[in-house]
Parts: C-alpha cells; sequence; structure tokens
C-alpha cells in the first residue's frame, strides 16, 4: 500500500489500529506523551517535530469518552501549532453519535459539538469507523467520511447455511443490508420502539416470516447494555431461528450485557476491534487492514 501519510500519531484510546495502519502505510508513529496534572487536568506532547508533515491523529473514545474527547482535541491543536501541513483524524469508535439530534426539547445535538470541536481545533478530515448514523455526514459532508465496519465481520459468518441477516431497528437497515450483500443472503428488520422517557424497548416485526430451522444474525452498530439485541434475540428464537448469532462493531458491552445476550440464547457475538474494551465470550475481529484500504480510497 502506498504511504497515505508521513506520521500517524496513535493516542491512548486506539486499539492498536494506528501501528496496524501505519506499518501497511509505511508511515512513521509519532509518540504522543501525557500525563495527568496533580488537579486532574491533561498534559499533552507530541514527541517530535511535526512540521510541514500529514498526519493521522488515531483515537477511540471508549472508555472515558469525556477525556479521549478531550486528548483528541489537545493533539489536534498541538498538530496545528507545530505547522502539520494536513491534519487528519481518524476515529474507530466515536462517543456521543447516538445523539445526533434532538429527540426532546432543550437536549443538544452531542455528535455536531463533538465533531465541530475536532473541526474548529484544526482537524481537516475526520475518518469515522461505522457511524451510528448519516446525519452527521450531512451536516459536516466537507471533513466527515465514513468507513464501513460490517462488512469485514462477515468472514466470521462465512460458509454458515440457510442464513438470515436481522437490524434490530428500522435505522440500522443499511447495516443489515451490507452484511447480508458480503454473505449473498436475504435481510430483514426489526420494528424498534425505545420509550424515550423510559428507555424501555418493544421489538416486532413481519408476522409472515417463518424461520423455523434457520440460522440469524443480528447486526448492530453498538451494543452497550444488550437490552436491543436480547429482545430481538427473543423475539427470533419465538419465530422459530434454531440459532442466534450477533454481530456489533462498536462493542461497549456495560457490565452484564454479554450474560444478558447469552442468556436470551445466542449462540455466538462477533465484535470489530474499534475500543480497547475487551471481554470475554466475544470474537473480536481486526478492522485494521479494511480501514487502511478504506482511507486509501477517500484519500485518492
Ligand atoms: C441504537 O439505535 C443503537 O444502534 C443500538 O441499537 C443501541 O445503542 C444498543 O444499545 P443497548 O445495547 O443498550 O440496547
Amino acid at each position: 500500500m502506498c504511504r497515505m501519510y508521513d506520521l500517524i500519531a496513535p493516542l491512548s484510546g486506539d486499539p492498536g489500529v494506528g501501528n496496524a495502519i501505519a506499518s501497511l502505510f509505511g508511515s512513521r508513529v509519532v509518540k504522543v506523551h501525557t500525563k495527568d496534572h496533580p488537579d486532574g487536568e491533561l498534559y499533552l506532547r507530541l514527541g517530535e517535530s511535526v512540521k510541514g508533515e500529514d498526519i493521522l491523529i488515531v483515537q477511540s473514545m471508549y472508555p472515558s469518552q469525556d477525556r479521549k474527547f478531550i486528548e483528541t482535541l489537545l493533539a489536534i491543536d498541538a498538530a496545528k501549532r507545530s505547522g502539520a501541513s494536513e491534519i487528519d483524524v481518524l476515529i474507530t469508535y466515536l462517543a456521543y453519535a447516538r445523539q445526533d439530534k434532538v429527540f426532546l426539547e432543550g437536549e443538544p445535538v452531542s455528535v455536531n459539538t463533538i465533531l465541530r470541536s475536532m473541526i474548529h481545533a484544526g482537524a481537516d478530515r475526520i475518518y469515522v469507523v461505522e457511524p451510528h448514523s448519516d446525519i452527521p455526514l450531512k451536516t459536516f459532508r466537507e471533513n466527515l467520511v465514513a468507513i464501513d465496519g460490517v462488512t469485514p465481520l462477515a468472514r466470521r459468518f462465512a460458509g454458515e447455511k440457510d442464513l438470515v441477516v436481522f437490524s434490530p431497528d428500522i435505522g440500522g437497515i443499511d447495516r443489515a443490508a451490507r452484511l447480508s450483500r458480503a454473505l449473498g443472503v436475504e435481510f430483514h428488520y426489526i420494528d424498534k420502539k425505545r420509550d424515550r422517557f423510559t428507555g424501555e424497548v418493544s421489538s416486532t416485526f413481519r408476522e409472515d416470516l417463518d424461520l423455523s430451522g434457520r440460522t440469524t444474525v443480528i447486526v448492530d452498530d453498538i451494543i452497550s447494555t444488550g437490552g436491543t439485541i436480547a429482545k430481538a434475540i427473543e423475539l427470533l428464537i419465538k419465530r422459530g431461528s434454531s440459532k442466534v448469532y450477533v454481530a456489533c462493531v462498536h462493542g461497549i458491552f456495560v457490565k452484564g450485557s454479554v450474560e444478558r445476550i447469552l442468556g436470551a440464547g445466542a449462540h455466538r457475538i462477533v465484535c470489530g476491534k474499534t475500543t480497547s474494551h475487551i471481554v470475554d465470550h466475544v470474537e473480536y475481529i481486526d478492522l485494521h487492514e479494511h480501514i487502511a484500504e478504506e482511507i486509501s480510497r477517500a484519500k485518492r
């Protein structure tokens, strides 16, 4: 692969993607030094001169979303002030992405605040692996590039017989379409409703769909509490699915979520390695080759 960036700067949340794509691109890795001040504030310094160089800063914003956000802003600002010629950012997991509109009066559009701050600090282009929705892509069309995180998950299900792909909600239908395309199988979606006040989730899907003896794969962008997936699994099993697999790009997996999903009847949980948060019973998939290819395509 040809060199896309002179320098790559992995930050503290990066799950190893920065170093991996630096070797694919033949880029130099810049060490970024950080430490905590006695009062808890973050100090950051780039370990070498970036003057006149193209730099790609790599970060994942989980766990400690707020801290990772500040670290990203400081790194962008440091690169800008040090005279980097182009500053791009790769976010393998973008926190706050689910608050992409005002659902209830008085709320912010958190994802816009996050992205706008990075651009304001000096980011020329921000690559986001599997953003929650395409809403910010329209708002920040000049600066934001989405990287598909679903297609590389397909290889873990290749060769499975009589497979059907499901999205756990209508918002994720494009993800189910991409996974089903990669696998050459059909896809459907579940009609999920979440009560905005209580957070309670209810799910249904087409009455005429009989899944007797079939294997199903539910694909989502994020698994946090596992509530959405557990509800979907129960529904698919009730309709006759003999085996249910789960695939997600970003495994937040808060305490108890994996047990909840396995307890609901999942046979496997497959997840992209977009954060450094690794939990038991989950099969992780490296995405760096796919990310490097997508960056090369976008930058050409
Ligand atoms: C929501 O629209 C997202 O795509 C995920 O379905 C949701 O964030 C999953 O959250 P949880 O695991 O807490 O149900």
